[in-house]
């Protein structure tokens, strides 16, 4: 194993003048695979860009032909000496949450080492994943191989299959993304229009369900009637348990599934707000239905995208509590309505899924930027916590959070602003209580703001959350069935010494 920082770095490293604009230095990484560009003047490193910076640049608007790098690096940064250890490079990347470090020899850059070259090299652990200690919430502890997606928190990467999410958000629909997850691949232009139609044709909600879902609306909210109307759903498909079919069967269970779980929502909204529900249009891609069966008429097409581009965003995000309760309730061989109707639970809980309309609630309480500092810091004086913020993976900006913030701002208005200027005041706040902490926005602060400024009721944001997330679920159901074993840990037992003679009644 190397023992040197010499051993591990990208050397010779790619380099750019401070004057060079953000699209050089992006044609640079591009053309080199790699993730950070040093900058120098003359001999010297004067700062170092990286894909962080590139997407702060483009939430920011920032137009890469005209920005000079020296506006979106960071400036002076700590560098490493090519004769360090290894070790050094670790306490300097992860204690600063930096994913690059320069390597200088001589006065001149000799090379680079990314978080990405320690971990490929490294039985290094960070040391509160070493040991015999449990780790609480079973944090860093991998129980699974998946080739769904996952998330780097230390880096603030995300992606789904090879790719990264917020370019999938940018580029792509629903549907092909939603094709990536199912089948492997993204697909082709007359791949992806015969997917949308396949979808459209089983958005309908079966007569059952439909017969039911007034009653069901009624009794509680929008995640209860999806709870309860995805095991309808199952039982009157008579969706037979996972162990006792194949992968085609299952997949197409999954398709009807997630056709059908914006009808539900949308449908069970409708019903309790007294209204009648609109049926699906099967000329409409799936957000666009979705906007059009929540309020009976077209959403402007600003709208539409924005409301599509956080669907995409949400599909799936690792190993998190409902994707995992997800696919322990498949290991047991359950059926897929069982699975679904467990990482919904999962998913209703504000820890996990329930903060957005939460984040909004404070903001309102909040009301106007000059008064967030004072109920900030009296909100985490009583122990509360801020909602949208921290996160139990990144440990660095969410990018989610990155890109939906540029949405919002390309959406505009006064919740945006009052969002932006809460946003910052939070986080000097958060830093200055908390300082051993890193804790930033989260998907869910700027997702209220979005599907808000769209006109989605508030209520309806963990459900809108959970329609994409179905997607991401059902990906992982199928991807367990394929390959399954009865997931089946331990605990440590820590109550009173047994046996203990049992006393009599
Ligand atoms: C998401 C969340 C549960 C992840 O946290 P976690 O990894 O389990 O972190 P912990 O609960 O161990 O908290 C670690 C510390 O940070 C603090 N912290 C974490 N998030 C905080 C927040 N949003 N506001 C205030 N303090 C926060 C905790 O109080 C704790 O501080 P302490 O050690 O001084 O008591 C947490 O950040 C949170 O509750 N956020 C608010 C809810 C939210 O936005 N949920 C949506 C998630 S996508």
């Amino acid at each position: 194993m190397p023992t040197a920082v010499q051993q591990l770095m990208s050397s010779p490293p790619v380099t750019c003048a401070t004057g060079a604009s953000l699209a050089e230095a992006t044609s640079l990484m591009h053309e080199r695979q790699i993730g950070s560009v040093v900058v120098t003047e003359g001999a010297a490193v004067v700062g170092i860009l990286t894909e962080r910076d590139l997407l702060r640049a483009a939430a920011g608007r920032a137009d890469p032909t005209g920005e000079p790098v020296h506006r979106w690096m960071t400036a002076r940064p700590d560098v490493l000496r090519s004769d360090e250890e290894v070790g050094a490079a670790w306490s300097g990347l992860t204690h600063h949450h930096y994913r690059h470090l320069p390597v200088v020899d001589g006065g001149g850059v000799v090379g680079v080492v990314s978080l990405r070259d320690l971990l490929a090299v490294a039985q290094i652990r960070p040391a509160e994943e070493a040991g015999g200690a449990l780790p609480r919430g079973l944090e860093g502890v991998v129980v699974a191989e998946t080739s769904v997606g996952d998330v780097r928190g230390r880096e603030g990467f995300h992606h789904y299959r090879q790719y990264p999410a917020v370019e999938l958000a940018a580029r792509r629909s629903l549907e092909d993304v939603w094709q990536l997850l199912f089948d492997g691949a993204l697909p082709d232009r007359t791949a992806s229009a015969r997917f949308c139609g396949e979808v459209a044709a089983q958005r309908e909600l079966p007569p059952g369900l439909a017969a039911l879902l007034p009653s069901v609306a009624r009794l509680g909210g929008p995640l209860d009637a999806l709870r309860t109307g995805v095991s309808l759903l199952g039982a009157e498909l008579g969706w037979r348990p996972s162990h006792d079919i194949g992968p085609d069967e299952l997949r197409a269970q999954a398709l009807r599934l997630c056709a059908v779980v914006p009808t539900l929502l949308a449908a069970a909204h409708r019903l309790r707000h007294g209204l009648d529900p609109v049926p699906p249009r099967a000329d409409l891609p799936t957000a666009a239905n979705y906007l059009w069966m929540l309020r009976g008429e077209e959403a402007p097409a600003a709208h539409v995208r924005a409301v599509e581009q956080y669907l995409v965003l949400t599909i799936d995000h690792g190993f998190n509590a409902s994707t995992f309760t997800g696919r322990v309730i498949t290991s047991t061989g359950a059926d897929l309505a069982a699975a679904v109707c467990g990482a919904v639970g999962a998913l209703s809980g504000p820890l996990h899924g329930g903060a957005p309309s939460r984040a909004l609630d404070m903001l309102d309480a909040i009301a106007t930027p000059d008064r967030a500092e004072g109920w900030i810091r009296e909100a985490v004086g009583r122990g509360d916590r801020i909602m949208g913020f921290g996160h139990r993976v990144y440990k660095t900006d969410d990018p989610r959070s990155v890109f939906l913030r540029g949405v919002a701002r390309s959406l505009g208005g006064p919740l945006v602003d009052l969002a932006e200027r809460v946003e910052a005041t939070a986080v000097g706040v958060l830093a200055d209580l908390k300082p051993d902490r890193r804790l930033y926005t989260n998907v869910e602060f700027f997702a209220g703001v979005v599907l808000g400024t769209c006109g989605i009721p508030r209520e309806l944001f963990t459900p809108t959350f959970a329609a994409s997330r179905t997607i991401g679920w059902a990906a992982h159901v199928m991807e367990q069935a394929a390959d399954n074993r009865l997931i089946r840990p331990a605990a440590r037992y820590t109550g009173p010494p047994p046996p203990e003679a049992v006393p009599p009644a």
